[in-house]
């Protein structure tokens, strides 16, 4: 199978390394035979490339791996790449969160296939693993840590008591992060995750708007004082599903120390599913990285070669988006001038400046905290993890 592959960033020169290092017969069978790189970069190898029409053009280029990250010009390549007949591998989550159905469409009719497993999950077989529980079983429920960054960046700082900025240039320097890593920390790209997540659990394109709050504001003391809560605190995605309405959030999370999210280290992810006869099933591996990453485009690709077909979705469905289906209590720090803003929920403070609200919808209380941010732009705050209130 010849392969050409957009962009040579960090995924696109794992997907090189790995099938030129070669390990097993499936790989041996994998030939890059372009690289398309940025116009005035430098050529270092001889297959590298600036004009993506060659490579269209190409009858013997079977499959694309695009690399380039970002809707544009990665959205448009990709459709073209479609339509002259190739199959196609992206890693890249902000197209996939937006295009999803009419890449799945235009690759129907044209008789290839449009495969995205490094997307959601990192190297973590999380796409094929929740395509295979919906065979089965209607999946009312999807949550779990989702971004490889931030998971490193909590955990350092709750382990080694790391300060936030110091444990992000770690995540950058080890190919974690985003270009910008703003996505990571606030919540964007776990955000497009999860959006690709519950499009294929639910068959309908999730395009609506829902709750996202980041790490960005988190203090070394925060880490301490839920740790002092026994808690840890982690940044999490979830979907649930009730029917034919759905709600989705993304908001930091604490967990008690004994649960498994809790122990979650490093740059690794784990995404638990909920179906009404396989009950709870969690993945877990590294979500973020050059070669783990790599290594799903290569699972597709191998897919792809063997003739392997993923399960269809229509994305035909019809769901309604129901913002009260997700309810926490939450955690907040702020300004204790601040507490007007709240005054018509549960709470009780806990510590300075640290409050304890009850059970409230999670959209009420992230539209709380954005009328807090206006006054005190170090608020914090982050859920607290319920077992019957989840999965
Ligand atoms: N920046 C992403 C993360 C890369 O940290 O999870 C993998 O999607």
């Amino acid at each position: 199978m010849n392969i050409a592959i957009l962009g040579f960033g960090t995924i696109g020169s794992g997907v090189y390394e790995i099938i030129q290092h070669a390990a097993t017969d499936e790989v041996k069978n994998l030939h890059v035979t372009h690289i398309l790189i940025r116009k005035g970069k430098d050529k270092t190898l001889p297959i590298m490339c600036d004009d993506i029409q060659t490579i269209f053009d190409d009858p013997q280029v079977d499959l694309i791996v695009e690399t380039i990250g970002g809707i544009e010009p990665a959205h448009t390549h990709i459709m073209n790449a479609i339509q002259a007949k190739k199959h196609v591998v992206t890693a890249n989550k902000a197209v996939v969160a937006k295009y999803l159905k009419d890449f799945n469409a235009a690759a129907v009719n044209n008789d290839v296939h449009f495969y995205y497993e490094a997307s959601t999950g990192g190297g973590i077989p999380w796409i094929q693993g929740l395509e295979k529980a919906l065979r089965i079983d209607a999946v009312d429920c999807i949550h779990g840590i989702f971004n490889g960054t931030s998971n490193y960046i909590l955990d350092h700082m709750y382990r080694y008591q790391a300060t936030f900025d110091d444990v992000l240039k770690d995540a950058q320097h080890l190919g974690y992060a985003e270009a910008d890593p703003s996505a990571d920390i606030d919540g964007f790209d776990i955000s497009n995750k999860i959006r690709i997540s519950a499009s294929i659990a639910y068959n309908h394109p999730i395009t609506d708007q829902f709750p996202i709050f980041g790490i960005r504001n988190i203090l070394k003391e925060d880490v301490q004082f839920f740790s002092s809560k026994g808690f840890v605190v982690k940044l999490i995605a979830k979907t649930k599903r009730k029917g034919n309405t759905y709600d989705c959030i993304v908001e930091p999370m604490l967990f008690g120390k004994n649960q498994i999210e809790a122990n979650i280290q490093e740059n690794y992810n784990l995404i638990s599913l909920h179906g009404d006869t396989i009950g709870e099933l969690k993945f877990y591996g590294q979500g973020a990285g050059k070669l783990a990453t790599a290594n799903a485009v290569i699972q597709d690709i191998i897919d792809i070669s063997e003739n392997k077909s993923h399960r269809q979705c229509s994305f035909n469905n019809t769901m309604q988006y129901d913002s009260t289906l997700c309810n926490h209590d939450y955690i907040l720090r702020c300004n204790p001038s601040l507490q007007s803003l709240f005054k018509e929920l549960e709470y009780e403070p806990i510590a300075h400046s640290y409050f304890h609200i009850k059970h409230v919808e999670a959209t009420k209380m992230h539209a709380i905290l954005k009328e807090i941010l206006e006054c005190d732009p170090t608020a914090f705050m982050a859920s607290i993890y319920e077992e019957e209130q989840s999965c």
